[in-house]
């Protein structure tokens, strides 16, 4: 009998910018791409398929894109001249956004698919090897998209799970409204179907993703259930230890909602809230739909009842029309309010949004000196925040081998990183760990309670 030599894998090298939802819809490409047979590449040059999964938030993001088409134009030659081919595909917000602009300045792009169309990965794949000159795939709906999923597979103790996309909120900044439409929910019905698997496969921490996660109103018997509802569903799954949700807006923290981070144990003490300026008027142009008040009484509200609760929040600055005692309304509200941990951007005009063709664009000098300023304040507050859990006893979410042989990695209920000495505890444990010292980014501690042979 002949020897049959065995084809090799095809290899899938998967590239993700910007935002946790693009984590989350990686993982889901991967998954219905894998059981074509793709292995996992961990750089780009001998991939069969390379996808970008790409962000349109900002300018620099989408400029990202185009570079890195550049350098994939080199490998696909270079692969091309031995024989083989590459398949490079354009996902996420850039796609959606500028897919025909891409087809036309890229022509070593294969496929360019919005972020609804991710289902249908195989097929378009399929057809973009067979060279059917169909090369842009924008036009699906959320709900088509999650129903033609499968299930995730869990590999490990922390997982995403996606529960809304789209927003109608419109903030003039904002690309997301035009990017990824209009709101959609998930029927609360799949989202605990999905969060139950999670669990029985090993996850202990779920992290409910959206452009507006606290806007959520799934389709449930009852007719809607409301993010808060949704919430009070997932804290009574058997293995569900922790929950978490990102990104929320100010305006859809309801009494309900507020009330559940006072009496839900499950709900992890850490809110990013984005709160955007510290100025009422700049707010008012953002369409931001509240003021700087209404974010202090909501934190207010929320300490009152949670005290230990830390906030992380975003800003713009140099948002247009904005002057410099409007930036400092905004580090006011920094100094006053304290965040745990912060992410801020100068304003990048987005072609098409309202605040694009508003008057009195800042200078790039105003914004980059703004935005240090921000910075150095927001990295003090950070510091200081994960000084403040020294000699502190924390409950350990271990999530994995630590940075030194015979250390573990967890998470802190602020999802801080932890690195500690022990080799007892098996992944998704919850231990508890007392913090000894804390740098800008993670923390060493000491594990409690170890048996005396390890300790
Ligand atoms: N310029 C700068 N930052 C922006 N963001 C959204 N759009 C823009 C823009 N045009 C920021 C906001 C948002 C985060 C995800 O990105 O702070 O909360
Ligand atoms: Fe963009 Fe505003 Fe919607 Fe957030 S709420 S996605 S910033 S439009």
């Amino acid at each position: 009998m002949s020897e049959q030599k065995r084809p090799e894998p095809k290899r899938l090298f998967i590239e993700t910018y910007g935002c946790q939802m693009n984590v989350y819809d990686s993982e889901r490409m991967r998954d219905v791409l894998t059981p074509l047979g793709y292995a996992i590449a961990d750089k780009p040059d001998d991939a069969d398929l390379v996808i970008l999964n790409t962000c349109h938030i900002r300018e620099k993001a989408t400029e990202k894109v185009y570079s890195e088409i550049g350098r994939l134009r080199a490998h696909k030659e270079r692969r091309a001249s031995e024989g083989k081919g590459m398949t490079i595909t354009i996902a996420g917000c850039v796609a959606q956004a500028e897919g025909e602009e891409i087809i036309r300045r890229a022509p070593e792009v294969d496929l360019v698919v919005g972020p609804q169309a991710y289902h249908k990965l195989p097929e378009l794949i399929a057809r973009a090897a067979r060279k059917t000159g169909e090369r842009l795939a924008a036009d699906f709906t959320a709900q088509e998209k999650f129903d033609a999923l499968p299930a995730r597979a869990p590999d490990g103790v922390t997982a995403f799970l996606s529960i809304q996309e789209g927003c109608d909120k419109f903030c003039t900044f904002c690309v997301v409204p035009y990017t990824r439409g209009a709101e959609y929910s998930r029927p609360l019905a799949d989202v605990v179907a999905e969060a139950r698997a999670l669990a029985e496969g090993g996850v202990r921490e779920i992290t409910l993703l959206g452009q507006n996660v606290n806007a959520y109103h799934g389709q449930s018997r009852g007719g809607s259930a409301s993010f808060a509802e949704l919430l009070d569903a997932l804290a009574q799954i058997d293995g569900v230890e922790r929950l978490r949700y990102t990104t929320s807006h100010p305006i859809e923290m309801t009494d309900e909602l507020i009330g559940l981070h006072g009496s839900e144990p499950k709900l992890m003490p850490y809110l990013h809230l984005p709160v955007q300026s510290g100025s009422d008027r700049i707010l008012k142009a953002m369409n931001r739909r509240h003021d700087a008040a209404f974010y202090r009484d909501i934190v207010s509200r929320l300490r009152a009842l949670r005290p230990d609760i830390a906030l992380s929040t975003d800003f713009i600055v140099g948002f247009p029309g904005e002057r410099e005692r409007e930036f400092e309304d905004t580090l006011q509200l920094v100094h006053e309010i304290g965040f745990a941990s912060a992410y801020s951007f100068k304003y990048s005009a987005r072609p098409g949004t309202p605040a694009a063709a508003m008057m009195g664009q800042v200078s790039e000098e105003a914004k980059a000196e703004r935005l240090a300023r921000l910075h150095a304040l927001l990295s003090d507050q950070q510091r200081a925040f994960n000084a403040s859990q020294i000699e502190r006893v924390l409950p350990i979410l271990v999530t994995g081998d630590g940075r030194m042989p015979g250390q573990k990695h967890g998470r802190t209920p602020y999802s801080q990183s932890v690195h500690f000495q022990d080799t007892q505890t098996e992944n998704g444990e919850i231990v508890p760990v007392r913090i000894l010292a804390a740098s800008q980014n993670s923390l060493t501690g000491a594990r409690l309670e170890l048996a005396p042979e390890a300790a």
